[in-house]
């Protein structure tokens, strides 16, 4: 797919879900958020651009100690509803994470909760955060260690029945290593630490109902209408099997959080 394709695909798929994106009482984006913003270590002096800030996840939590938020979404639904909610230090509107149209030198942090991974070159968004980023600036993003192997079984019994195919897996996300790399590589200097989460599943109707408000959104819209049932069918046995010895359904999820610091005091 090219860039431009790709970047419209993925943003399309968020526009369609941004009615219920987050709404529907699994904890996931909001603990990630929190744990990213903590990472971000703000100052009431702060100003700060949330790239691809959804439904304000991130932005809102930001918007608490820093001076100001900017949030920026290629999803125009996202933008208008989050924009509607937004606190009043913050303003939302449309902008590529890839590529921020500001001026040098206009943030003093730049955040990024579950983006970065879908950027077609995470090395030039870096590039462009260390131009628009202050003396000191920093960086803080995350992206998926590792997924819960057994909820990953659901979703592939499900694209058995479609032509889908996930996009594949831009390898400087996989190792500690490789993400260091993209920072030192850019103009930043950090660290990568991973951690878990949990989110809790009433029962697989609920993963389903989830699916259906987040990029998984576009696996399932890739299921033909009259084998729906089948495929719900085939994701829920495995989910099934996922219970724990008292029923419950846990998803668990590992994250690494990259924190990066301008490398260097610029001249120019
Ligand atoms: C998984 S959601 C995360 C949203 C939010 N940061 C949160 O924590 O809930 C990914 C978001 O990134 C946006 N996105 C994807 N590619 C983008 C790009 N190139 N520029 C701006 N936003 C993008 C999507 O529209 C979506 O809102």
């Amino acid at each position: 797919m090219e860039t431009m394709d790709a970047k419209s695909y993925i943003t399309g798929v968020f526009d369609r879900a941004a009615q219920t994106y987050d709404k529907v009482d699994v904890d996931f984006f909001l603990p990630m958020a929190k744990e990213l913003v903590r990472r971000a270590d703000l100052k009431p002096t702060d100003d700060v651009l949330d790239v691809g800030c959804g439904r304000g996840a991130a932005l809102v939590e930001a918007a608490k100690t820093a001076r100001t938020v900017v949030g920026t979404d290629l999803a125009p639904t996202m933008v208008e509803l989050t924009k509607k909610d937004a606190p009043a230090n913050a303003t939302v509107r449309i902008g590529d994470a890839e590529e921020p149209d500001f001026p040098d030198r206009s943030f003093d942090v730049v955040t990024a909760n579950l983006v970065i991974f879908f950027l077609p070159d995470p090395a030039k968004a870096l590039r462009n955060y260390a131009r628009i980023l202050r003396p000191g600036g920093r960086v803080v993003f995350n992206s998926f260690a590792a997924e819960d192997e057994r909820f990953a079984k659901a979703v592939e019994a499900m694209a058995k029945f479609t032509g889908y195919e996930r996009p594949p897996r831009n390898p400087v996300f996989d190792t500690p290593e490789s993400l260091l790399e993209l920072l030192t590589g850019n103009g930043f200097e950090g660290r990568v630490e991973e951690l878990a989460f949990e989110s809790r599943l009433k029962d697989p109707e609920q993963w389903l109902e989830w699916m259906w408000t987040h990029g998984g959104r576009a696996l399932l819209e890739a299921v033909p209408e009259e084998t729906m049932p089948e495929a719900c069918a085939a994701a829920f046995a495995e989910i099934e099997k996922a219970r724990g010895p008292r029923g419950d359904l846990v998803l668990t999820t590992r994250m690494r959080f990259t924190t990066g610091t301008l490398a260097t005091r610029r001249t120019t």
